[in-house]
Parts: C-alpha cells; sequence; structure tokens
C-alpha cells in the first residue's frame, strides 16, 4: 500500500505538537473513494475472515446507531460516489456491513454518562487494540497518549457536545512509522531503523460527524501510507520539516512514537545527501 504519495501532508512547520485541528467538514467529502478501494476493501474482507475479533468490537448499546450508520454509508456513496458498486449487505453487524462499503475504518460512540465507544470495525489500527478500548470513554481511549489529559481531553469532550447533524469536522494524525503494513494491532513502538526507503509516512484522515436519528457519534478513519522516501522525493521541505518535528517532540512522544534516535539517524541521512538543515 506504499506505491502511492498521501494526499495530505500535515507536519506543523512550527515542530511537533499535539493539536485539535479540527476543519469544518463538507458531508460530500465525507467518504474518500480512491484507486486503493479494491485492494483495501480485499483486505478488509480477508481480515474480516480471518481475524474478526480482532477488527470488530460491538456493544448493545451501538447497534441502532450502527443501522443508521450503514443507510447514511449507502446513501452518501450513492450521492456523492455513485460509481462505486455498494451492493445488498450480508446478515450482519450493521458497522461491519457499512466497513465493508468503504476504506475508512469506522467507530460508532454513543452518549450515556459520557461519550463511549459502543461498536467499531477497525481493520487498519495504527499500532492500538480495538479490544481494550471498546466499552470505554473518550479519556480512557487516549490515555496512552502522552499530553492528552492535559491538552486535548477537555476540548475533545466539549466538540463532542457541540456536534450536530449539520456540525461535523475532520482532522489529520501523522506518523513514521517502520512498516507500510495497514493492520497493526498491536502497540509495538519499534524505532524505524535503516534507510528513508523502508521509513514509511502514515496519515491518518479522520472524521467527526453526528447521526441525525440517533444522535450517535461516527468517527471514521482512512489511512494514507507514503514511503518516506517518496514524500522527500515529490515534497522539497518534507525531510526537514520531519527532522524538526522529530527534534522538538518531548521525551514522551518519543517513546510513545517509537522515535528515539530517528531524528539521529535522519540528520545523517540528510547530510550524506547535502541538505540537513531544518527550518
Ligand atoms: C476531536 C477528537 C479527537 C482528537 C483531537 C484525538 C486526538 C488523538 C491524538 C493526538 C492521538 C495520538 C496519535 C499519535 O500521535 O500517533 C490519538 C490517538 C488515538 N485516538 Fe484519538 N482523537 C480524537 C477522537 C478519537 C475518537 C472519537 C476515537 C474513537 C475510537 C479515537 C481513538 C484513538 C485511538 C484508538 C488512538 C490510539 C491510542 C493508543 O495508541 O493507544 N480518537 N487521538
Amino acid at each position: 500500500m506504499s506505491d502511492r504519495t498521501s494526499p495530505y501532508s500535515p507536519i506543523d512547520p512550527r515542530g511537533w505538537r499535539l493539536a485539535m485541528g479540527l476543519r469544518p467538514l463538507d458531508l460530500a467529502a465525507w467518504l474518500e473513494v480512491d484507486e486503493h478501494r479494491d485492494a483495501e476493501l480485499a483486505l478488509k474482507r480477508q481480515l474480516l475472515a480471518n481475524a474478526f475479533d480482532v477488527v470488530v468490537a460491538t456493544r448493545p448499546a451501538g447497534h441502532e446507531a450502527s443501522l443508521e450508520l450503514l443507510d447514511e454509508v449507502r446513501a452518501n456513496l450513492a450521492l456523492h460516489h455513485p460509481d462505486v458498486a455498494t451492493g445488498p449487505s450480508l446478515d450482519e453487524h450493521p458497522v461491519v456491513a457499512a466497513s465493508r462499503l468503504v476504506q475508512e475504518d469506522l467507530c460508532v460512540l454513543v452518549r450515556d454518562d459520557e461519550w463511549r465507544l459502543a461498536a467499531a470495525c477497525v481493520c487498519f489500527p495504527s499500532r492500538w487494540n480495538l479490544a481494550t478500548k471498546i466499552g470505554t470513554t473518550l479519556d480512557q481511549i487516549h490515555d496512552t497518549v502522552p499530553y492528552y489529559d492535559e491538552q486535548l481531553a477537555a476540548p475533545t469532550r466539549s466538540v463532542f457536545d457541540r456536534l450536530g447533524p449539520e456540525r461535523s469536522f475532520w482532522r489529520l494524525n501523522w506518523t513514521l512509522i517502520d512498516s507500510s503494513t495497514l493492520h497493526q494491532p498491536t502497540a509495538a513502538r519499534r524505532s524505524p531503523e535503516g534507510d528513508l526507503a523502508q521509513w514509511f509516512f502514515r496519515v491518518e484522515r479522520q472524521t467527526i460527524r453526528q447521526l441525525p436519528e440517533t444522535r450517535a457519534v461516527v468517527f471514521t478513519i482512512h489511512n494514507y501510507v507514503t514511503s518516506a522516501q517518496q514524500m522527500c522525493d515529490v515534497e522539497p521541505d518534507f525531510a526537514a520539516l520531519l527532522l524538526h518535528s522529530l527534534d522538538t517532540a518531548p521525551e514522551r512522544t518519543l517513546e510513545y512514537k517509537g522515535w528515539h534516535g530517528v531524528a539521529d539517524r535522519l540528520r545523517l541521512v540528510l547530510e550524506e545527501r547535502g541538505h540537513g538543515r531544518g527550518p
């Protein structure tokens, strides 16, 4: 899945920082369809056949909202991607049926005392494990993320409470990782070894929208994985921006991301190539 260039390159030129980075979402752009659709849907079918319990987790509280999600996915594809075939669904949980139709991973959150993950089909996790997150709150889902508690927990809860069917958002997360494999369900914080050709720039395009009937929130994640070498080839500033982020990330973030020693390795590679200066 690495023979593409990411359509998104969200490295902040000011250096590493945690940010909400929410932008208003036009529902015409809720789901993205690209030339990797057939391959990614085939991979989903394979994972659903062979690793169902790793990629799907549901609670009864998420069932009704998942039915609404399936309807919304079908309607959205029919309206905005009419060339994409959707066919009849199998007799299975609606979050799974919906997920088979799109490249995105799908998470349904329902509010009781707090917003909780109530149903999800996540075939392409970026080193996290769905079974440990199902039924938990936004804060608990993120308790592994350095500085989330101090910097993002309150604003994220507040955004969820202020969503509406006409008020949706999207945001980007990125990481540097040592594998182009989309399905990475274990939290191995390995540092990328070797050279730019063996490193991958992994961008998650995430959307957050509230369904009009059940008022559940749907969180979608679309992964774009590109070789770091390719990013450098197509984006002249990429290496310098990446190096600046690695240099400014705090210790706990380096640990969480598996980035220890990566800045020094990147600096060496860039010096050998004669363009190592940060912005
Ligand atoms: C405004 C909403 C949200 C914000 C600002 C946010 C922010 C973040 C950030 C900054 C990270 C760290 C990623 C990294 O640096 O590699 C993260 C990780 C994660 N987020 Fe969110 N997130 C949001 C909503 C959600 C929702 C709704 C879910 C529901 C499933 C979710 C699930 C996760 C998971 C599973 C991880 C990985 C945690 C781990 O490594 O154990 N996020 N999020």
